[in-house]
């Protein structure tokens, strides 16, 4: 298994220091972006322009997570904005095929493709348009806010994806988000995660860094 991906989520970041903040995270792998449009969840955060600063501000991938509706309308947009990853949520668009040609049209533009799933959606029927994609992010709480509470029963879904794709002799990276702290991780790892998304454990510690490089080790050991 090759070394664990810990993409910290700057919705829990003050983004009054954006840049220090970004600073603050340098071991991390990638960088995390939520984009929230106050339809397909109940809260807004910002666009594609604070997307563009971000990765003016860095040089780590960005991980761009669109929960937003009609995300077909948005891929272009995100990735000029600098999206190394464009991750939809399934339940905003019509159906698996639908969800295929957004993969399709995302990787189109040289950027990888993936989807999302909110806790009550089920996996199985995204198990054979896996290699479509480049990355499934398995939420652990419902999207919308930071700072939930992690749901350990989401891990059966990544158990069940860890399998296929391994049968399948895929690469598509497993990622997590929600709750991911120095407590949970090691369960969502030991589950089969590949990479690991955390806002307010990473952002709201006094020493961002040490906390990235401790979730990589607990990771690592699990
Ligand atoms: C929730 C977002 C998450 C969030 C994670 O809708 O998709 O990326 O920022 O925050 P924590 O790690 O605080 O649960
Ligand atoms: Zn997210």
């Amino acid at each position: 298994m090759s070394a664990p991906i810990i993409s910290p989520s700057i919705l829990a970041a003050d983004f009054s220091r954006l840049g220090e903040e970004l600073v603050a995270i340098e071991t991390a792998d990638w960088v995390h972006v939520d984009i929230m449009d106050g339809h397909f969840v109940p809260n807004l955060s910002f666009g594609p322009d604070i997307t563009a600063t971000v990765h003016r501000l860095t040089n780590k991938p960005l991980d761009v997570h669109l929960m937003i509706e009609e995300p077909e309308q948005w891929v272009e947009t995100y990735a000029k904005a600098g999206a190394h990853t464009i991750i939809f949520h399934v339940e905003a668009v019509a159906d698996e095929q639908a969800a295929v040609d957004v993969a399709q049209s995302i990787r189109k533009l040289g950027v990888r493709a993936g989807f999302s799933i909110k806790p009550g959606t089920a996996i199985e029927p995204w198990l054979d348009k896996l290699h479509h994609f480049d990355e499934v992010l398995v939420m652990s709480v419902e999207p919308g806010f930071g700072g939930q509470k992690f749901m350990p029963e989401m891990l059966e879904k990544v158990r069940v994806l860890r399998q296929s794709i391994d049968e399948q002799g895929l690469d598509t990276v497993i990622e997590i988000d929600g709750g991911i702290s120095p407590d949970t991780i090691a369960q969502a790892a030991a589950a089969g995660c590949d990479a690991f998304v955390a806002g307010s454990a990473v952002f709201k510690a006094e020493d961002p860094a040490g906390i990235v490089h401790q979730l990589r080790e607990l990771a690592a050991g699990a």
